[in-house]
């Protein structure tokens, strides 16, 4: 499990601390306050573990790049990540786990004496003792030159449970909810293997559509598959249910194939009824005990307070940010102390004042 993470010249943020995780974490604040940009962080230090996004099948360093606009991967864009666009300074990331082990990773934006088209996996360094080395053995020197290639097999023994849990770290955002052929092709066949389709039916049934029966994967004509949801008179393509529907499948399918590792959980009130909310939230809540998955939801919604309060989940924390000149702040939260936070204003945003005062 991550305990803390540190960020220094990474997008909206110049430095940046936030400790004591637990297993269900939800980050709260206002827009631009760097919510988004934990998660892109954490999935980011993932792609030393594993650089290409199980779901996605992209590297994910492209995903980071071109994620809100579609403007270009990492080679086009990817100065808009250094924060203010100060290239000159590596990007970096600390994490520390439940193990006691602290992972240090570095982003330079150039690397000296490697080629121009290297690839961007090897754009990432993880430090011990000094050494940078990226995941194919490149070890780096503090001006950020190659200086020689060997193997990182010290590092990988060092952090290995902690470079497995990374590996299948996902980042599911809006981009990835309107993605229903990723899902397809690389999440359908693990959910059906393991029959997994039944409880996501569960979920679709109880929150969105009553008469939902089954879920399966057929023929729409032309040679073109879609998943479908089978309801007692008809049947559905899944691009055609509501988006609270679908988003909610998306979720569901997606986090049901996950297992020990972390989920980073984007805005999940997006195009939720309260009703399609609690129940999402339940189902997240369910699955990461039963799959051991570390969960971070960023979200606006004090919604999501009131439920989890109503679920109670046991070891979950609220974090509220907020971001001056580049460096973040951030005060945590119990949930009985948001309960009674909750009880004691009528005011939301007083609330959410009070939250991040
Ligand atoms: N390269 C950069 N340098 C400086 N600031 C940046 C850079 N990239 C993004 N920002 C700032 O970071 C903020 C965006 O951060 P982020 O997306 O993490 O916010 P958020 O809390 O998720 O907001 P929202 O609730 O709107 O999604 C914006 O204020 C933006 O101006
Ligand atoms: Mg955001």
């Amino acid at each position: 499990m991550i305990t803390s993470l540190s960020i220094n010249n990474f997008r909206g943020i110049k430095t940046g601390k936030i400790e004591g995780f637990a297993d269900i974490n939800i980050i709260i604040g206002a827009n631009g306050a760097g919510k988004s940009t934990i998660l892109e962080a954490i999935y980011a230090a993932s792609a030393w573990a594993e650089s290409i996004d199980n779901i996605r099948r992209q590297n994910k360093f492209d995903v980071i790049a071109y994620r809100r606009t579609e403007r270009g991967g990492w080679n086009e864009s990817r100065s808009f990540l250094w924060y203010s666009m100060n290239t000159g300074q590596n990007i970096e990331f600390t994490l520390s786990f439940s193990s006691g082990k602290t992972m240090n990773f570095i982003i330079p934006y150039t690397i000296r004496g490697m080629l121009a088209s290297a690839d961007m996996n090897k754009m990432i360094f993880l430090g011990k003792n000094q050494h940078y080395v990226s995941p194919e053995g490149y070890v780096i020197d503090e001006r950020n030159n190659v200086i020689m290639r060997g193997s990182p097999v010290e590092i990988l023994d060092f952090f290995k449970e902690e470079i497995e849990f990374l590996r299948d770290c996902t980042l599911i955002d809006k981009m990835l909810y309107t993605r229903m052929n990723f899902i397809e092709e690389s999440v359908w066949p693990r959910v059906f293997a393991k029959r997994l389709d039944k409880i996501v039916i569960n979920l679709i049934r109880e929150a969105y559509e009553p008469d939902a029966e089954l879920i399966s994967y057929i023929s729409t004509g032309l040679g073109k598959h879609s998943l479908t949801v089978g309801l007692s008179q008809t049947a559905v393509r899944v691009d055609d249910l509501g988006d609270g529907a679908r988003t909610s499948m998306a979720l569901a399918l997606i986090l049901s194939t996950m297992n020990h590792t972390v989920a980073l959980i984007e805005d999940p009130e997006i195009h939720q009824h309260p009703t399609g909310l609690e129940k999402i939230l339940s189902f997240i809540i369910d699955v990461a005990q039963l799959n051991k998955i570390q969960i971070f939801i960023t979200t606006q919604s004090i919604d999501i307070l009131r439920f989890l309060i109503m679920i109670n989940p046991a070891n979950c924390k609220i974090f509220t940010l907020r971001r001056r000149n580049g460096a973040i702040q951030s005060r945590q939260f119990t949930l009985d102390e948001v309960e009674s936070l909750l009880e004691s204003r009528i005011d939301i945003r007083r609330i959410i004042e009070e939250l991040q005062i």
